[in-house]
C-alpha cells in the first residue's frame, strides 16, 4: 500500500539494502557528516529561536506539542531545501504533514488487505470494497507534492541566485561542478530530500518533549539546568551550540533524554550467519533491541529514573562516560542503517532544551477539583506518559513490516 499505490518508494527508509539504497546512503553521508552537519548550525539556530517567539506569542501549555512539531519540520524543510517557512500556516509544513500523517493511518499492521494480498493492487479503483485504491490515489498526490514541490522552489532560487544553503543546493553545484553522469543523480538528490522529513520530525519532537515530561516529574533538574545556563550565558543572550562545552549538565540532560525514552525502530536483515553459538539463517529478522540496552541494569544503575547527572563525573563536573555508557551506542539505530542525520538531530535536541529552559520555567498544570465535601480545590495534574505509536515504520522484507 505504501511504497507502490501511495508512491512512497522514493524514501530511503524503506528501500532495501543494495546498490540503489547505497546511492542514497552516500548522498546521506557527504551532506550531513559531523563537518558537514555545522554548515546547519544557523538553519537549527534560526528555527529554534522562531519556536521561542511563537511560545511567548501562544504560551498556551497545550499548543507545546504543535509548536514543536513546526520547529522540527520548519528546521528540516531549512536543511534539505534552504526554504525558509512562515512563521504560521506554511504551505509546505502543512503539505508534508498530511503527506506523513497518511503513511501514520496505514502502516498500522492490517490496515489494509492489500498489503496481505498483493494482488489486489490490480483492482480497479471504482469497484465497489476498493476504496483503499481510491485513498491510495489521494495519498499518493500528497506524497507526490511533498517531494517535488521543496524540490522545484529549490531549483527556482538557484536560477535566481537566492538559494540558501542546503543539502539539495549543495548536491544539485556537486553536479554541476562534476557532470551529470557522476552521481549522485537528480533523482536520488530529491529522494533524500524527500525523505528527510519523515525521518526527522516525529522523532526529534518526540526527544524534546520526553525532556520536558522528565523536567516536570523532577523539577530539581530543571533547577539545576537552569542554574548551570544562568552561570554560563550572559544576561540579554540565548545559547548556543558554541556553548557545548561550556555547559555540560545540558550535554548530560540531552543524552539521558535519548536514553530515557529512546525511539524504536530499528531492523536488520542479515546474511547467514554465527553470533554467540546460535546460527542465523540467511534472511532472518534480528531486531537489535535497543531500549533492552539503554535500561540495562548493568550499565545504567536505576535505569529508569530520569537521572542527566549519571553522565556528570562529580569531581570534575565534566560529561564522563565511564560510569553510564554513552546511548549514542544504540539510540540511533545501528550498522549500515544507523541514523545518518544523528549529528543534526542531537544539535536540534540540544539547543532546543537549552533554549526551552534558559527562557521558560516548566511545571505541572493546576486544576480545580471538587474535594469529598463538594468543595472546589486546586491540585496538581499528574502526567500520563502516554505515547502514541507514529511513523517509524521500516521494511524488512517483502512480507513484513514494523
Ligand atoms: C532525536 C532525533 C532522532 C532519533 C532518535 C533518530 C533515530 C533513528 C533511528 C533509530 C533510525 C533507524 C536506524 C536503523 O534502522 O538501525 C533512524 C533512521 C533514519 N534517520 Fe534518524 N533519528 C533522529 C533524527 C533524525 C534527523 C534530524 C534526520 C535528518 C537530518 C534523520 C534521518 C534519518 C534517516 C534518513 C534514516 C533512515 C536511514 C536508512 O534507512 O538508511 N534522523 N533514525
Amino acid at each position: 500500500m505504501i511504497q507502490e499505490l501511495m508512491g512512497w518508494d522514493f524514501n530511503t527508509a524503506f528501500m532495501d539494502y543494495g546498490p540503489f539504497w547505497r546511492e542514497h546512503r552516500k548522498v546521506f553521508h557527504q551532506s550531513l557528516h559531523p563537518v558537514a552537519a555545522k554548515q546547519y548550525t544557523p538553519h537549527i539556530t534560526k528555527t529554534t529561536h522562531s519556536l521561542l517567539k511563537r511560545f511567548l506569542n501562544d504560551p498556551d501549555p497545550r499548543k507545546i506539542m504543535p509548536h514543536l512539531r513546526y520547529m522540527a519540520g520548519a528546521t528540516i524543510l531549512s536543511i534539505a531545501y534552504g526554504i525558509r517557512t512562515q512563521q504560521e500556516n506554511d504551505l509546505y509544513i502543512k503539505t508534508a504533514e498530511d503527506a506523513v500523517h497518511s503513511i501514520a493511518a496505514t502502516a498500522v499492521p492490517g490496515a489494509f488487505l492489500v498489503d496481505s494480498i498483493p494482488l489486489l493492487r490490480y483492482v480497479p479503483a471504482w469497484l465497489p470494497g476498493a476504496s483503499f485504491r481510491r485513498k491510495a490515489c489521494e495519498w499518493h498526490k500528497l506524497a507526490r507534492r511533498m517531494l517535488e514541490m521543496p524540490y522545484a522552489e529549490v531549483k527556482r532560487t538557484i536560477s535566481a541566485g537566492t538559494a540558501i544553503h542546503s543539502i539539495v543546493s549543495e548536491n544539485l553545484e556537486r553536479i554541476r561542478a562534476r557532470g551529470k553522469d557522476k552521481d549522485p543523480s537528480e533523482d536520488v538528490i530529491k529522494n533524500v530530500a524527500g525523505t528527510l522529513y519523515g525521518a526527522a520530525s516525529d522523532t526529534t519532537v518526540s526527544a524534546i518533549t520526553s525532556c520536558i515530561m522528565g523536567l516536570l516529574e523532577n523539577p530539581h533538574i530543571l533547577r539545576k539546568a537552569q542554574a548551570e545556563l544562568d552561570s554560563v550565558v550572559k544576561t540579554g543572550h540565548l545559547p548556543d551550540l558554541e556553548d557545548q562545552s561550556s555547559l555540560p549538565y545540558i550535554t548530560a540532560l540531552a543524552k539521558e533524554t535519548l536514553r530515557w525514552r529512546e525511539m524504536e525502530g530499528c531492523r536488520s536483515d542479515y546474511t547467514e550467519n554465527e553470533y554467540n553459538g546460535y546460527h542465523i539463517p540467511a534472511g532472518a529478522i534480528v531486531i537489535p533491541n535497543a531500549w533492552a540496552m539503554l535500561h540495562d541494569e548493568s550499565v545504567y544503575e536505576d535505569p529508569f529514573m530520569f537521572n542527566p547527572d549519571r553522565f556528570i563525573d562529580s569531581a570534575t563536573g565534566k560529561v564522563d562516560f565511564s560510569r553510564a555508557r554513552d546511548p549514542a551506542h544504540a539510540c540511533w539505530g545501528f550498522g549500515r542503517r544507523i541514523c545518518p542525520g544523528h549529528y543534526v538531530a542531537f544539535s536540534e535536541v540540544w539547543l532546543a532544551i537549552a533554549s526551552l529552559i534558559c527562557v521558560f520555567d516548566f511545571e505541572k498544570a493546576k486544576v480545580q477539583k471538587k474535594n469529598a465535601d463538594g468543595e472546589m480545590e486546586e491540585e496538581t495534574a499528574e502526567l500520563t506518559h502516554e505515547y502514541v505509536s507514529a511513523l517509524i515504520v521500516l521494511r524488512v522484507h517483502d512480507s513484513c513490516w514494523f
